[in-house]
């Protein structure tokens, strides 16, 4: 029988609508046609400048040559082979090798998932087993992810309340507020935060403040759980978005650009503590695509791109240039962090509108979960000054049009 399409000429449009399940009412639906460094491809060749870079997954840009070789030098020898944690696989063992070799000393064992979210998920369980308390507390404006457990500590009603019952136990605080420390006592098993707030448009908590929850989990034995699943693998300027607040976490968890494209995610804690995963019951988290050889080998190339080529270094000359450019009547706040901008107007129509002219005119931009009325930028750290100087000229543009 002949199909639909074959009948009548139905565009991919229609049948993303039709037959791929949407997340709202009004996608982006934007035609891909390929991807390149810091560029994107509609169908019909025109190219864009990547602002957003899948949402700071992108890191080393799209496609980087030698991630590409990586994943096809990896499909060439083994995909998936065995449910994670069974077969020693290079691609895991070297990755976690080298992620670890990169981390403070007690972050030494990695446990690879399939997602940010799931990442979440294993590290909570693996608090709650570990302290053998169940409180988490987690903060207002907070986004790690949407399944039920992530779901559970993310700081907004509006997105939460729909699926409850979530888990129970679970406090959400102030972010940055001193006041909030005084909740986290001897019953809480961890606290988990955003080393800076991505959702809530690039939210940078003070120095005093995360060196005092660190404190404060010391003396209460509660581990501290940071998710740098936006701020890690450069995106703040360094490495590890912890490292300019001197602190570390005992759960460190990571996702989007670690996997150089492909999906991946890593709770990383130190080998004793990771090991309550392996007994009482065994298999504390077991997952079967977890740490997938493809990815690890993807995500390895990627890094190792990050690092020896100094991508990092020129992170915050590119931010200051962006801030110095972006410098409009409409635009009312500026927040920025490494090469991850917050641009606010006074509302989320008008963001909308920037961000729909700057498409029209070749600048993929994109405003935030919990922060409507900002643009977001997260470009690929490879973006170049004169790619930052087009994509800033155009956005003023579209501000002239307001
Ligand atoms: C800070 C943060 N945590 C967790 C997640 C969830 O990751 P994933 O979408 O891979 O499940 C995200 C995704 O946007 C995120 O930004």
């Amino acid at each position: 029988m002949r199909s639909l399409q074959e009948i009548f000429y139905v565009t991919e449009r229609e049948l993303f609508l039709r037959h791929v399940a949407q997340t709202s009412p009004s996608p982006l639906a934007f035609e891909i046609a390929k991807a390149e460094g810091c560029l994107l491809y509609d169908e019909n060749g025109k190219e864009y400048i990547d602002l957003i870079g899948g949402i700071s997954v992108a890191n080393v840009g799209h496609r980087h040559p030698k991630v590409v070789e990586a994943i096809k030098n990896q499909v060439d020898t083994y995909m998936h082979v065995m449910v994670y944690g069974e077969f020693v696989e290079s691609p895991q063992v070297q990755y976690a090798k080298l992620l670890t070799d990169h981390l403070p000393s007690s972050l030494n064992s990695v446990y690879f998932t399939n997602s940010g979210a799931e990442a979440i998920e294993g590290a909570m369980k693996l608090a709650k087993r570990a302290a053998n308390r169940t409180q988490i507390i987690a903060f207002k404006n907070s986004y790690h992810g949407s399944t039920q457990g992530a779901l559970s500590i993310m700081g907004d009603e509006y997105w939460r309340n729909a699926f409850r019952p979530l888990l129970p136990d679970i406090l959400h605080l102030e972010y940055d507020s001193f006041e909030s420390l005084n909740e986290i006592s001897e019953n809480t098993a961890c606290v988990i935060l955003e080393t800076v707030q991505a959702e809530a448009g690039v939210i940078v908590p003070s120095g005093e403040w995360m060196k005092a929850i660190r404190k404060k989990c010391n003396g209460t034995g509660t581990l501290l759980i940071l998710d740098e699943i936006q701020t890690g693998f450069g995106r703040t300027g360094s490495l590890w978005g912890f490292e300019k607040f001197r602190i570390v976490p005992d759960i460190l968890v990571l996702g989007k650009a670690l996997g150089g494209g492909m999906p991946l995610g890593a709770f990383i804690a130190d080998k004793k503590l990771m090991n309550v995963l392996t007994e009482d019951p065994v298999l504390g988290h077991i997952t079967t695509f977890g740490g997938h050889p493809v990815s690890c080998a993807a995500g390895m190339a990627a890094m190792k791109v990050l690092l020896e080529e100094n991508l990092i270094d020129s992170v915050h000359e590119k931010e200051k240039l962006f801030l110095s450019l972006l410098k409009h009547g409409k635009i009312r706040t500026s927040r920025s962090c490494g090469l991850w901008l917050s641009i606010g107007f006074d509302s989320f129509e008008i963001n909308k509108k920037v961000i729909d002219n700057c498409l029209t005119n070749g600048i993929m931009a994109d405003w935030f979960l919990f922060a409507s009325n900002c643009l977001r930028i997260s470009s690929p750290l490879i973006i170049t000054e004169g790619q930052i100087r087009i994509a800033s000229e155009k956005i003023l543009e579209a501000c002239n049009t307001l």
